[in-house]
């Protein structure tokens, strides 16, 4: 029997980038992945692949600023499998600014998506995870989350602020059943960090022990160790994975 089979692990984000490998991953484990994101061609077609290899999947396309988006997808969800095992507040942009060029609209963008985005995912599945007794979420910070980032005003908030959540809710969820925990990746070759210069990259890799990059498995092997049941008594953690870059 696969790690995950008879398991149903939603992923946000789950069409492109960290997301898909995770997506991928669960999959390989005999997940039911569903995906929400709001990239229709991408993720239709990962959901192609997965099932033509077995496997069960579906794509919503969901924007998680909206809640009543994101409520009825999780019904459907619930009709559909009767179940949700596994929530990965994985979806995330950035709208990058030093403070003194930073809008008010790169601030909101990246606070609906990155910070309310999470609140209404757990919010709504949590309610589900609650009436079940068991369930495992995570989040996705961020290592500039902990040290903070040039340019970085609005995302950073973000990241910090799951950090904060990721706290409250082990303690409000753990005694419901559900575990709480955030992965925070260094930096990941992904479309996110398409825009970022190839020289910030090379003093990265030179600030990281072990001289490399992480790679999107990287972040979803984290993600399935933390949603598994070998991290059982894990809630309320922060698990770093970069290398052991150091700020
Ligand atoms: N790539 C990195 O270096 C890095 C480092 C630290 C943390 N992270 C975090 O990891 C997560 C995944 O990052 P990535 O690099 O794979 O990014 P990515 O841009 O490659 O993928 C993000 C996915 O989220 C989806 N998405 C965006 N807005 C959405 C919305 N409103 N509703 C639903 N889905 C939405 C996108 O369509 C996309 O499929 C993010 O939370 C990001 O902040 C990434």
């Amino acid at each position: 029997m696969k790690r995950f089979e008879n398991k149903v692990v939603i992923i946000t984000g789950g069409a492109q980038g960290i997301g898909k490998s995770a997506s991928t991953k669960f999959s390989s484990e005999g997940a039911t992945v569903i995906i929400w994101d709001v990239n229709d061609q991408k993720g239709n077609q990962l959901v192609e692949e997965l099932t033509a290899k077995g496997s069960i999947a579906k794509y919503f396309k969901i924007d998680v600023t909206s809640l009543e988006s994101v409520q009825a997808a999780a019904k459907s969800v619930i009709d559909l499998f009767g179940k949700i095992d596994v929530l990965i507040n994985n979806a995330g942009i950035t709208r990058d600014s030093s403070l003194m060029k930073m809008t008010a609209e790169q601030w909101k963008e990246v606070i609906d998506v990155n910070l309310t985005g999470v609140f209404n995912c757990t919010k709504t599945v949590a309610a589900f995870m609650i009436d079940a007794k068991k369930g495992k979420i995570i989040n996705t910070s961020s290592i500039v989350g902990l040290y903070g980032n040039f340019g970085q005003t609005n995302y950073v908030a973000t990241k910090s602020g799951l950090i904060g959540m990721t706290k409250v809710w082990a303690r409000e969820l753990g005694r419901k059943g559900i575990n709480v925990n955030a992965v925070a990746p260094g930096f990941i070759a992904t479309e996110m960090v398409d825009t970022i210069p190839e020289t910030f990259f090379n003093g990265i890799k030179e600030r990281t022990p072990l001289g490399k990059l992480g790679s999107p498995e990287d972040i979803a092997n984290a993600y399935l160790f933390l949603a598994s049941d070998e991290a059982a008594f894990i809630n309320g953690a922060v698990l770093s994975v970069d290398g052991g870059l150091v700020q």
